[in-house]
């Protein structure tokens, strides 16, 4: 049997810069330790987000020349238009500018003051739209997620029991509906097993409670439920991924992940009434219901980046990278969520710098070593990221306290991920000498991380 090789070659390069200790010292203590400040060219390795930093395809690139920027009824949105219904299986939607743009559209029309909003581990966005309107986000997400070494193969899954005991202790009225966000980016990149989703679909309508999906990175959890769920394996991702649609009556989508887009989301929806009432919103929001806040050229790169992460050769090699580096880290022994999620390594701080206290945000902490060691720039998803307590305004100190290293779509080579392996390492074997972390000199009311500064403990 012959080797497995990515589904594609590279038509054009981006140069990117290598800086010295010293430079990255000086300017991220400039930056108020704060990665999201750093201009790009003082990175190296950029592995902050994988979202909408991918790069596209000829075929996509092709679309954007080819973009009809009518205001009404462009080309572009037909073409997208075929896909939301044929590959996705919605009658109705909206594009918008991005995921949180679809969120504002979808709550201002369904979330309400003290309502509670269940889901497993709702995205920042997601939990910062609900609290905007003083609604409770409810993490039902199963146990097993929260335990770093536990392999269950579905840790984005939402305990039924918990779900149930919500939709229990509220009335109908206040649960506007239940948000399953596949694949879990804030329980480390986890998909949930298809026959959650029906469970949840069934128990949510027994309680008549609708179903969302936050569907972000909705191709990656196709593809783990057809490597995981032995009744999917003959299944085709385009299969898999209409079926589990089929068990939600709409969706959210940041299109900046599996879309394969710079720049773009999507609101999808089965109700007509409902589509109505976010078309209004989305018009004083977004823009006309056929564009919403992008160029048409954005919508049919859209249309054509949705058929291309469906396919299964391109969506191997991409979770493969992550699989790569994940594994990579294993081998030297430094503390990851496992199983290895979709989009992202989740390195453990707590038990990478054990010296660091949790007041002092060793994932941060952690965030800042790597980029000073090496120019690789990844993210905290720890205590800062959780924003305090709306009411008592202290520090909520999430279960896990993890340090991201989202790998952008098609972009880097497995020599980066070896370099950014390789920095890792280096730190690990010094840990017990980082002693102290950081403090917060200034921050914003709600998501802080974006703006915060720190500075050394
Ligand atoms: N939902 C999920 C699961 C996400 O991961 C994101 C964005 C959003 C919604 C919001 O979408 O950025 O297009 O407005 N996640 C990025 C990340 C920012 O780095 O994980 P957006």
């Amino acid at each position: 049997e012959l080797p497995w090789a990515e589904p594609y070659k590279v038509k054009m390069v981006e140069e990117i810069y290598q800086s010295t200790r010293e430079q990255r010292e000086k300017w991220i203590e400039e930056e108020g330790n704060n990665l999201f400040n750093l201009a790009s060219d003082r990175v190296f390795i950029d592995l902050l987000t994988d979202s909408g930093t991918g790069a596209m395809s000829d075929r996509q690139w092709a679309e954007i020349m080819m973009g009809d920027e009518s205001y009404a009824g462009s080309q572009s949105y037909l073409k997208l238009r075929e896909v939301v219904r044929n590959t996705l299986g919605f009658p109705y939607f909206l594009p918008t500018h991005q995921g949180r743009a679809a969120e504002n559209v979808l709550f201002s029309i369904l979330v309400k003051e003290n309502n509670v909003v269940p889901g497993n581990s709702h995205f920042d966005t997601t939990k910062g739209h609900i609290e905007f309107r003083k609604a409770h986000a409810i993490d039902c997400t199963i146990d097993e997620a929260f335990d770093i070494n536990n392999l269950h193969p579905f840790k984005g899954n939402i305990d039924l029991a918990k779900l149930e005991e919500v939709y229990k202790a509220h009335p109908k009225e206040n649960i506007p509906f239940c948000m399953i966000t596949v694949t879990c980016n804030s329980s480390g990149g986890q998909p949930v097993s298809m026959e959650n989703i029906k469970a949840v679909k069934a128990l949510s309508d027994r309680y008549g409670i609708p179903v969302f999906f936050d569907a972000a990175r909705f191709a990656e959890n196709a593809y783990f439920i057809k490597e995981r769920e032995a009744a999917y394996a003959d299944k085709t991702i385009k299969e898999i991924v209409k079926e589990m649609f089929a068990y939600g009556d709409g969706f959210t989508m940041s299109a900046k992940k599996d879309g394969l887009v710079n720049i773009g989301g999507l609101l999808g929806m089965r109700n007509e009434q409902l589509y109505r009432a976010c078309g209004n919103m989305g018009i004083i929001y977004e823009g006309f219901i056929t564009y919403g806040g992008l160029a048409g050229r954005d919508l049919a790169a859209l249309a054509q980046g949705l058929l291309e992460s469906t396919e299964l050769p391109y969506l191997k090699a991409r979770i493969d990278q992550v699989e790569y580096l994940g594994n990579k880290l294993i081998e030297y022994g430094i503390p990851i969520q496992k199983p290895i999620g979709g989009h992202a390594v989740f390195v453990d701080a707590l038990n990478f710098l054990t010296e660091v206290p949790r007041e002092e945000y060793p994932a941060q902490t952690l965030a800042i070593e790597l980029y000073k060691e090496s120019g690789v720039r990844g993210v905290e998803i720890g205590t800062l990221l959780a924003d305090r307590d709306p009411e008592t305004r202290q520090d909520r100190f999430p279960k896990l306290e993890l340090l991201r290293l989202a790998i952008p779509r098609r972009t880097y080579s497995y020599k980066h991920l070896d370099y950014v392996a390789a920095a890792l390492k280096n730190i690990f074997d010094r840990r017990k000498d980082i002693k102290s972390g950081l403090e917060i000199v200034w921050e914003s009311e709600i998501l802080r991380h974006f703006t915060i500064l720190l500075k050394k403990k």
